[in-house]
């Protein structure tokens, strides 16, 4: 079976191949620690062994609660925030058709999300849309409390049940959250919505193979089964038995905090396929959440090229050199598409004429990648051999499991987020939310 591959020779002209396994035991003790529970954060390591322990059931129960309400919905609505919402949306739009939205052949339903943010033009524009389509609605949270996702649920519900009234409405709505905790696991119970739990010892930011991702991606026709299948193969290759040299988890981890320690402070996540936008996005939030602490970590930043090498490709080049790179190489695009010939040639392009437009993609992807190293930014490489459920599963746990051990190396918990509560307080206070009395008098006393 094919696979993933990690290439990180192209960072030796920065530090040296000796010097990486000079690390090799210092990121042994963080695997141990991680493998072993007894590192920071031990209480959110459900994750970690997940791959191999989804059952079969719990996969056919989840294709079996979508599996009506895909008949008779043309969208699904998801309603989630940052890890509730980001391992959805990455999977599905690396798999999904560029234009599904408009295709009429289209046979699973669109997925549309909501509660991402607290745009009011877009709830507004959302429900105009909703208002002549048939829809469900996947609501996951698992505090169930998450201000953005509540608001947009409420909304959407109220919605939903002036259109269908409340007991089909109620039949349109999976809710996916805490076992027992939670304003939407009260609400879920009280009104018999269709309901899946978010295992209590796995974050967010590590949840996408657990029902937060696996129910959104089924309704929207993924193939579930092989995605889980990816990240068992992919569990198996990063296990601590596995030697450092052939484990990619370990060699990437050791890789970017070696990078970091001799002053590379960014790491660029970058594809060459307009499908991988999201899966930067839930890169971004798995490493920046999980490492960004105590005045540490490395920036996780990102750039879809070759769109950005005409925005961001500047600086990336010439500026402050504290980047290094991750390029997500894509190896097989599932189309093929040659560049026709013309007799008068007058856009000079005839010498590329009977090329496939993806060999164009990979020599812009060399071509960067080697002006980028002229340029001082060294040069990880993870070649992926096509985007399919498959390997999307592997990629995604072979970053979770690099994050926990990269969060050890670097010293700090990855698996707790306690600076996103601090514009949650000044907004409740702004808000004037009951109990939130002192904070706001001391906020207001600030304006
Ligand atoms: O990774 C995390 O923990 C966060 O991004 C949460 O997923 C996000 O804040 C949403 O939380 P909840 O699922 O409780 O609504």
């Amino acid at each position: 079976m094919e696979q993933i591959k990690l290439d990180i020779s192209r960072v030796y002209d920065f530090i040296s191949e000796d010097e990486i396994h000079k690390l090799a035991r210092e990121t042994a003790e963080a695997q141990r620690s991680l493998y072993k529970g007894d590192g920071a954060g031990n209480d959110f390591l459900g994750w970690l062994n997940l791959p191999s322990t989804i059952t079969d059931q719990l996969i056919s129960e989840i294709e079996g609660a979508v599996s009506d309400l895909k008949e008779i919905s043309d969208l699904v609505v998801v309603i989630g925030i940052g890890g509730s919402y980001l391992g959805a949306r990455a999977v599905n739009d690396a798999l999904a058709h560029n234009f599904a939205g408009l295709r009429k052949d289209r046979r699973d339903p669109l997925m549309l999300f909501a509660g991402h943010h607290i745009g009011e033009d877009y709830m507004h524009e959302l429900l105009q849309l909703l208002d002549h389509r048939s829809y469900s609605i996947v609501v996951i949270s698992k505090s169930g409390t998450t201000t953005e996702p509540a608001l947009a649920f409420r909304i959407l519900k109220e919605h939903l049940e002036q259109k269908l009234g409340k007991a089909e409405a109620s039949g349109r709505i999976i809710a996916v959250t805490d076992s027992s905790k939670g304003a939407l696991r009260q609400l879920a119970d009280e009104k018999g919505y269709r309901s899946f739990v978010i295992p209590d010892d796995i974050g967010g930011r590590f949840s996408v193979l657990t029902p937060v991702g696996l129910v959104p991606l089924a309704f929207a026709g993924v193939d579930i089964r092989q995605l889980v299948k990816g990240a068992q193969a992919s569990g198996q290759r990063c296990t601590p038995g596995v030697p450092f040299e052939e484990n990619p988890s370990a060699l990437y981890a050791a890789t970017r905090n070696a990078l970091y320690r001799s002053g590379k402070k960014i790491e660029i996540l970058v594809n060459y396929n307009n499908k991988l936008h999201y899966v930067s996005e839930w890169w971004k939030q798995l490493f920046g959440e999980s490492e960004g602490k105590k005045g540490r970590g490395i920036y996780p930043a990102s750039v879809d090229n070759s769109t950005d090498l005409h925005s961001m490709g500047q600086y990336i080049q010439e500026g402050e050199r504290i980047l290094f790179e991750t390029v997500i190489s894509v190896e097989q695009s599932n189309h093929k598409m040659q560049i026709p010939g013309e007799s008068d040639d007058l856009d000079q392009l005839n010498y590329l004429a009977g090329k496939h437009i993806d060999h164009v993609n990979k020599m812009a992807e060399l071509g960067t990648i080697l002006a980028h190293l002229d340029g001082g930014v060294p040069n990880i490489r993870i070649s992926v051999p096509r985007l399919s459920e498959y390997h999307l599963g592997e990629l995604l746990y072979f970053f979770e499991n690099a994050c926990g051990i990269s969060g050890y190396m670097l010293g700090i918990n990855p698996f707790d987020q306690p600076g996103v509560e601090a514009y949650k307080k000044n907004m409740f206070a702004l808000l004037e939310k009951p109990g939130f009395e002192k904070e706001t008098a001391n906020i207001k006393s600030r304006l």
